[in-house]
């Protein structure tokens, strides 16, 4: 036993996405065509979704909503983790980007378990009713995120997961003076959600840094 940790570099990284991470065809073509239509690629890291996975599993989630859609990665690959007539509910301000991901979940394995919502996070999530949902993954903009938080300790259930993406701030948590502005949203955020009381809470350190959140 020891109460130190082991120093986590980009070889730990590596090794632990080499060994649990599998990206199958379908995805990577998504990923492709995503590219191919200017999307930008920041969709969660293989690894990352492994892991959300496993939690959605553990917690028997079948109701799940998602701000920030993108190309739809992570909306299909949680959705995969869901029982038959479970569903996850992504959210989406652009257009184009809702679009895409709309037409790619149809063709996807999991049709008819995504459901593509274009408008803005806020004014969806204020509409969902409490304990509505037993999961739900915040990964857009960051300035949001306390208003997020606030919604989803209504709608998602006691025992419920939230997760948060970029805990890390794109890599630069701890850089003086970052190049993205989001950077002091985060770091105000962390703080934040590192002492919500209906939460048992800690940062995963994969990807970017993933916020799991447990609804006591
Ligand atoms: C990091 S990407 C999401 C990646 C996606 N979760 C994945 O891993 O595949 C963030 C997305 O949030 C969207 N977004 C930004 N502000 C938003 C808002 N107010 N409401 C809903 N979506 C928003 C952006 O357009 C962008 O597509």
């Amino acid at each position: 036993m020891s109460e130190t940790s082991t120093l986590v570099t980009a070889e730990h990284f590596k090794y632990v996405a080499e060994r649990t991470a599998r990206e199958d065809p379908f995805l990577a073509d998504l990923k492709q065509a995503a590219r191919d239509a200017g999307i930008p690629p920041i969709w969660i890291a293989p690894e990352q979704a492994s892991f959300m996975q496993i939690l959605l599993r553990l917690a028997r989630a079948r109701e799940v909503i998602e701000v920030g859609t993108l190309a739809g990665y992570s909306a299909i690959a949680m959705a995969r983790a869901l029982p038959e007539g479970g569903r996850v509910r992504t959210i989406e301000i652009d257009t184009a980007r809702a679009e895409f991901a709309r037409k790619w979940a149809a063709r996807s394995d999991v049709a008819g378990r995504v459901e593509v919502i274009q408008g803005a996070g806020r004014e969806v999530l204020q509409k969902l009713p409490a304990d509505s949902a037993d999961a739900a993954f915040l990964d857009a903009d960051k300035k949001s995120y306390p208003f997020y938080l606030e919604d989803c300790l209504r709608i998602v259930r006691r025992g419920g997961l939230i997760m948060v993406d970029n805990a890390f701030a794109f890599g630069q948590l701890f850089d003086p003076q970052p190049s993205d502005p989001d950077v002091p949203a985060v770091r105000s955020f962390n703080d934040l959600m590192s002492r919500v009381p209906e939460l048992q809470s800690i940062i995963v350190p994969l990807g970017d840094g993933l916020w799991v959140g447990v609804k006591k």
